[in-house]
């Protein structure tokens, strides 16, 4: 099982996302065990202060290293696993499909999420934490991220979803966005679904279906393509066809 433990201020906020749907699912039938952990316990003044103001002025407050750290190595010394430390910042790599899959191996992960201004830099390099952002934007605080990131890594536990091809097929998992989905009924409002995907002929299903995975990535996200089209060339350097 793995186990994700959480340090934040703001614990409640995890209190539905936890417990709907395929997250519920994995915590009921052991896939994984999600421990929220107040940061805010562990300040040492009658105030609980977490935060100050920042050395060499500047808006806002930052966290401080003692109820961070010492949350840090509370929750560390609940098992035997030592985790991953990861720090929740814009600042980060940014997580994709293959940083969650490298995190839905690992035993035991650590997310820390930050406020306000963010965390005394100390704090990363006391904790030998990695940073990780979930994009190019700026949220007010790591509980969103944290919650994305469990989401993300959830799904990909053998046995989470009902029909383990869903996340096979899942845009990202080859390098392409998915293919256009369609159910029923065949006709909409004059929109049809396409003949081919009636047809019950299997081999140009999967073909009509990669064509499409190509249009749209090219379409959305020509940058993916760019990186697939490398990763398909052969060992003469030839693009490997794409049917
Ligand atoms: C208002 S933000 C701090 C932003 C920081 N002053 C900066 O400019 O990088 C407060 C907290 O939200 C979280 N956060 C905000 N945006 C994020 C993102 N894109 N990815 C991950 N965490 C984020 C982090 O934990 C951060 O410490």
């Amino acid at each position: 099982m793995i186990r994700i433990d959480v340090l934040t201020l703001f614990g409640e906020m995890f209190d539905s996302p936890l417990n709907f749907s395929i997250i519920k699912r994995g915590r009921q039938s052991g896939l994984i065990d999600i421990v929220l952990s107040n940061i805010r316990d562990f300040a040492k003044d009658s105030y609980k202060k977490v935060d100050d103001k920042p050395y060499g002025g500047g808006a806002g407050m930052v966290l401080m290293c003692q109820p961070v750290l010492d949350c840090l190595e509370h929750v560390q010394k609940q098992d035997a696993r030592p985790g991953r430390v990861i720090l929740l910042t814009p600042q980060g790599k940014k997580f994709d499909q293959p940083t969650a899959k490298e995190l839905a191996a690992q035993q035991r992960i650590i997310l820390i999420a930050g406020h306000y201004e963010g965390f005394d830099e100390r704090i990363r390099i006391a904790a030998g934490a990695e940073e990780i952002s979930i994009g190019d934007y700026v949220l007010s605080g790591g509980e969103l991220p944290a919650m994305v990131i469990i989401d993300a890594i959830v799904r990909l536990l053998p046995g989470a979803l009902g029909d383990e091809d869903s996340a096979a097929n899942d845009s990202f998992s080859d390098g392409l966005l998915e293919y256009p989905q369609y159910t029923r009924p065949e006709e909409f409002k004059g929109l049809k679904v396409p003949d081919v995907l009636l047809s019950g002929n299997h081999k140009e299903i999967e073909k009509w279906r990669k064509r499409q995975a190509i249009e749209k990535t090219n379409e959305n996200r020509p940058d993916l393509l760019h990186k697939y089209k490398k990763q398909s060339r052969d060992s003469n350097g030839a693009v490997k066809k794409i049917q």
